[in-house]
């Protein structure tokens, strides 16, 4: 088998599920009891603003009480030391808009849905660091306008830096998803994408996802073990 040097590693919810968030699919298709199209929607937040501020505001609050677990510490350590041998390189794209991998010390994340710890000015377009509610429209730093939404990606919208995505994908000869159910697209898509550009595909997770079939190997169990012992083989390679 070719060496390793590129790897593109994809996180969803289930990373953080060992950090006490709750996963999207895990109560029945419910969301913290939201439908996810009444909270999680640019129509939602047309019909009902304060519905959706203070969803999000409930959940910015909940994740800046959590820690990073075993499996964000496993990716950081990988994010410090993979890079360090010559030609080699790593990005960790997450669908998590949390912030427990750089909690845990990694720099190479790439949040594709966005970040709960910013938030967006629909007047000016910036976006700005905040750990604050939304609910009583603060104004924008940068504009002043009461304008700001969460900077997360609702369903209907774009995820962010697709084309550094593609292109990390391209490069990469090892693809591994942690934690995903394999059911919001384009992240689903990714492993087909891979398996078209030849490279290897891992998958770590608690059970099947809808997509393993498409990987050449799926290891089943919890984050918090699976990714400390396959960054510690990796390493040892
Ligand atoms: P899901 O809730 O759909 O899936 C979480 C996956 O993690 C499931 O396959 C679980 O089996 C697995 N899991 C749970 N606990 C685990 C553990 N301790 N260790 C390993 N795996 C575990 O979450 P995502 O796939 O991340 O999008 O959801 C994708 C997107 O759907 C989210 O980013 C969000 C949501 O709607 C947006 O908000 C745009």
């Amino acid at each position: 088998m070719e060496a390793i040097r590129n790897i593109v590693v994809l996180t969803g919810a289930g990373v953080s599920a060992e950090s006490g968030i709750d996963t999207f699919r895990s109560a029945g298709g419910l969301w913290e009891q939201h439908r996810v199209e009444d909270v999680a929607t640019p129509d939602a937040f047309a019909r009902d603003p304060d519905l959706v501020l203070r969803f999000y505001d409930m959940r910015r609050a909940a994740i800046q009480e959590k820690a990073p677990n075993p499996a964000h510490e496993a990716l950081a350590r990988l994010d410090r030391e993979w890079p360090e041998k010559p030609g080699h390189d790593l990005l960790i794209v997450t669908q998590n808009v949390d912030d427990l991998h750089e909690r845990a010390g990694a720099g190479r994340v790439l949040h594709m849905h966005g970040e709960h710890l910013k938030a967006w000015c629909t007047a000016c377009s910036v976006r700005s660091p905040w750990r604050a509610p939304l609910i009583d429209r603060p104004p924008c730093p940068a504009c002043g306008a009461r304008a700001l939404r969460p900077d997360v990606v609702w369903f209907g919208e774009m995820p962010y830096e697709m084309d550094r995505i593609y292109a990390a994908l391209r490069r990469a000869d090892l693809f591994v998803s942690i934690g995903t159910s394999g059911a919001v697209y384009p992240a689903a898509g990714f492993v087909r994408d891979a398996r078209a550009l030849g490279i290897r595909t891992l998958e770590l997770n608690l059970e099947r996802s809808q997509g393993s079939a498409w990987f050449d190997e799926t290891r089943l169990g919890p984050a918090g073990k699976l990714v400390p012992a396959w960054v510690e083989e990796l390493l040892a390679d």
